[in-house]
């Protein structure tokens, strides 16, 4: 069999364990041939790849990124270049392609495999908001960057008694706001899925201090708005993917907040440093498997289909449902995650 791989989309911990798994599986157990396409999609709508053979994948468990490279596209562009890619895999000689990528790949993986390529997706990325697959790997490593500088934000606030309000990513899910500011002990989380009301946060963390105590953590995912006409708040403007640029909700939530309640308060943006740098065992083992099944069910011409973590075991699901809805974080998750002032 002649497999090709790309990874597309933001980049996220794990992606060169999934690379270098399909490789082992493919090549060393099937006797397959593996290309890897240059920046995602770009790479196969211009044909740009390098083989893959089991050195090229030597000693990239461990590492962050992805060693293919990655790109977004826009969706009109490639809705154009179904031709084109068919042409291509066609001349390569493909009997299967494996992208590895989120909410916007996967959705692009669907288009080519309706058109009839032969697609088997593997789902990632850091903000875990993929449906029919429990966890997507990422998302361990994300949280755990990110408990960690809440962890080592508690102690300089608390020096300074300063309310912090910590960005974290999570475009339109805040599955990591909820879990690392569970793991950190934050003293409140604002998450997309559950507009805030910016009274009821004042008075959450004025609660607080009224209680003596002098600092107080606030975690915020990216995506986070306000609950309409509650207060005054810059959206950013879309880019030429179609995603929306954050005007940055920790900074203005610092601004209303010191104001309103007279205590120092400063945003803090964590950033891509989220998506950077050695994934988590647990990423590197989901991955692993991930790449290891993709590469099976290739063999089993299960085309359509995207590998899905459910409970523990890997299984199979149509692309077609993983793309129908986002993952978001039920209320009742939520709940749990009520903060203890
Ligand atoms: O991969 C998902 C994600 O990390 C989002 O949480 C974030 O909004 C986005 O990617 C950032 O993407 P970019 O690096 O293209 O700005």
């Amino acid at each position: 069999m002649r497999i090709g791989v790309l990874t597309s989309g933001g980049d996220c911990p794990g992606l060169n364990a999934v690379i270098r798994s399909v490789v082992h599986r493919a090549v060393a157990d099937h006797g397959d041939e593996v290309i890897g396409f240059h920046d995602g999609w770009r790479g196969l709508l211009d044909c740009d790849y390098r083989p893959l053979d089991l050195d090229a994948v030597n000693g990239i468990l461990a590492r962050g990124g992805t060693i293919l490279g990655s790109s977004r596209v826009q969706p009109a562009h490639l809705r154009g270049g179904v031709e084109q890619a068919r042409g291509h895999v066609k001349d390569l000689g493909l009997d299967a392609i494996i992208p590895i990528g989120g909410e916007g790949t996967l959705k692009a993986a669907h288009l080519l495999s309706e058109a009839g390529l032969p697609i088997v997706g593997v789902p990632k990325t850091i903000d875990n908001d993929i449906a029919s697959t429990d966890v997507t790997f990422g998302f361990d490593t994300a949280v755990g960057v990110a408990t960690e500088a809440l962890d080592r934000l508690k102690t300089t606030a608390e020096s300074h008694q300063r309310v912090l309000i910590v960005e974290v990513m999570g475009r339109h899910t805040g599955w990591i706001a909820l879990h690392s500011g569970m793991a950190a002990g934050a003293h409140a989380i604002v998450v997309p899925e559950r507009p805030f009301d910016i009274d009821e946060l004042t008075e959450l963390v004025g609660k607080r201090f009224s209680a003596g105590k002098k600092f107080a953590i606030v975690v915020v995912a990216e995506g986070a708005k306000p609950r309409e006409g509650s207060m005054e708040f810059n959206v950013g403007k879309t880019d030429q993917y179609g995603h929306e640029r954050f005007a940055g909700v920790a900074s203005q939530l610092a601004i209303e907040l010191e104001e309103r309640l007279g205590k120092e308060a400063r945003p803090v943006i964590l950033g891509h440093v989220q998506r950077g740098g050695t994934p988590t065992a647990y990423d590197r083992v989901l991955a692993t498997r991930f790449g290891w099944h993709a590469v099976e069910a290739a063999h089993r011409g299960e085309f359509g289909m995207m590998t899905a973590l459910r409970g523990t075991n890997i299984e199979m699901v149509p692309l077609a449902s993983a793309v129908e809805e986002l993952k978001t974080v039920p209320a009742a998750r939520y709940g749990e995650a009520e903060c203890v002032l």
